[in-house]
This record gives structure tokens, C-alpha cells and sequence, in this order.
């Protein structure tokens, strides 16, 4: 038995609909590796427990696993706003979420975030950065006087596979916004910060 085998029969089960979701994505979707998978969906879930955010927002939706695994623990009138640009995820997105027990709790829009979050006419109390890791920094920029004092971020992929701690070249965009962002949120005394050493490296970020 491997460590994350040991770790994940230690933890809460996946869940049907999102062990479901994440088997039709390995066998029929490019890039299922995308999607958050097992421990880091039930670690969503358990953000969601602690906090119980009344608005969230997720940036990059992919499949929808995320949203599924956040929504389950959101509570009565809460809500998840999730933003994805491919049109092409819509139908397998919708195909989850209106099987799941809290699909009134999700709201998908579909199109760019950087277009998508001036719109929203919300305050969060919690947001995940999952998408383009080269708009990190823009992302941040323009959900943070949208998010609460006391609000958390969550943002992804933040050790990017250890690359950041590589020699990078200039071509290598999303290293670089995955660097920039680190360096940025290292700098902003408006937050408190952590990084999970949590698979791919996991951002807490907390607004005063
Ligand atoms: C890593 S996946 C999201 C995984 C999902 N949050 C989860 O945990 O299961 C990133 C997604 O962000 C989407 N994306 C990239 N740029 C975007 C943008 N500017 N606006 C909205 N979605 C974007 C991609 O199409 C992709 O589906």
C-alpha cells in the first residue's frame, strides 16, 4: 500500500456522483489529471464544513468535480458560483450537476473569468483559483475587493510540480504567472499566507 492509498482509505470516501465523474473523465476526457480529485475534493468539502461560506466562487470549473465536492457541504441558501471558458465542458458539467442532491446550490457561468467576475454582482466569502495559472496574478487582482474581510482564497497548483524551484525560460508562461502570483501574495500585507505542501502545492490565503 502506497502512502496515498493509506491516507485516502483513511479519509472520508470520494463519494458516488464524484467517484462516478471522475471515471467517465479518465476514460472519455483529455487531461483528467486536471480535475481535483479524491483527497483534495474532500479537503474542499471540509473548507466548506469549517466555513460555511455563504458565497463562493471557483475559477476554472473543468468537470466540475470541485463544485460538486464544495456544494455538498454548503449550507441552505449558499451558493457556488463556478466560471469555465471552454463551452465544449458544458454538457458533461451540466450531465454532474444535475444528478447531485445540491445542484440548486451551483450556478455555472460559462465564459472568461476575467470577463465573468466584474459581473458578479456578489462579496465572497471564499474562492478557489483553479484556472489559467498564467492570469493568477489578474485573477487575484480582481476577486480580492470581491472577497469579504475574513475571507479565504484557496488557489491551485501553486508548486507547480516543483517547477518552481527550476530554472525557467521566458517561454514558459505558466511558471511564470504560477511564480509571479507567489511572489506577489508573499508581498501583499493584506492577507495572512500559507502554502499547503498539499499535491500540487495549495495557497490559503486569509483577508484581514
Ligand atoms: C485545473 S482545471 C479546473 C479543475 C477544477 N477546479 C477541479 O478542481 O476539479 C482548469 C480549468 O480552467 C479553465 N480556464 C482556463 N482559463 C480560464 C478563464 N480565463 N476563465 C474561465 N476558465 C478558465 C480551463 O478551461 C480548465 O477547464
Amino acid at each position: 500500500m502506497t502512502l496515498e492509498e493509506y491516507i485516502l482509505s483513511h479519509s472520508d470516501e470520494e463519494g458516488e456522483l464524484p467517484a462516478a465523474l471522475n471515471r467517465d473523465a479518465h476514460v472519455n476526457l483529455l487531461r483528467p489529471r486536471m480535475l481535483s480529485g479524491h483527497l483534495q475534493g474532500r479537503i474542499l468539502k471540509m473548507f466548506c464544513r469549517m466555513l460555511r461560506p455563504r458565497r463562493v466562487l471557483e475559477i476554472g470549473t473543468y468537470t466540475g468535480y470541485a463544485t460538486l465536492c464544495m456544494a455538498e457541504a454548503l449550507e441552505e441558501g449558499a451558493m457556488i458560483h463556478t466560471l469555465e471558458i471552454n463551452d465544449e465542458m458544458e454538457d458533461f458539467i451540466l450531465k454532474y450537476v444535475n444528478r447531485s442532491p445540491h445542484k440548486d446550490k451551483i450556478q455555472l457561468h460559462i465564459g472568461d473569468a476575467m470577463k465573468l467576475i466584474p459581473l458578479l454582482d456578489e462579496t465572497f466569502d471564499m474562492v478557489f483559483i483553479d484556472a489559467d495559472k498564467r492570469l493568477y496574478p489578474e485573477y487575484y487582482d480582481l476577486v480580492f475587493p470581491k472577497l469579504r474581510r475574513g475571507g479565504l482564497i484557496l488557489a491551485d497548483n501553486t508548486l507547480w510540480d516543483g517547477k518552481v524551484l527550476e530554472n525557467i525560460p521566458a517561454s514558459d508562461k505558466q511558471t511564470w504567472g504560477i511564480l509571479s502570483f507567489n511572489e506577489k501574495i508573499k508581498q501583499d500585507e493584506r492577507i495572512e499566507k500559507v502554502i499547503l505542501p498539499l499535491r500540487d502545492g495549495l495557497t490559503m490565503i486569509w483577508k484581514k
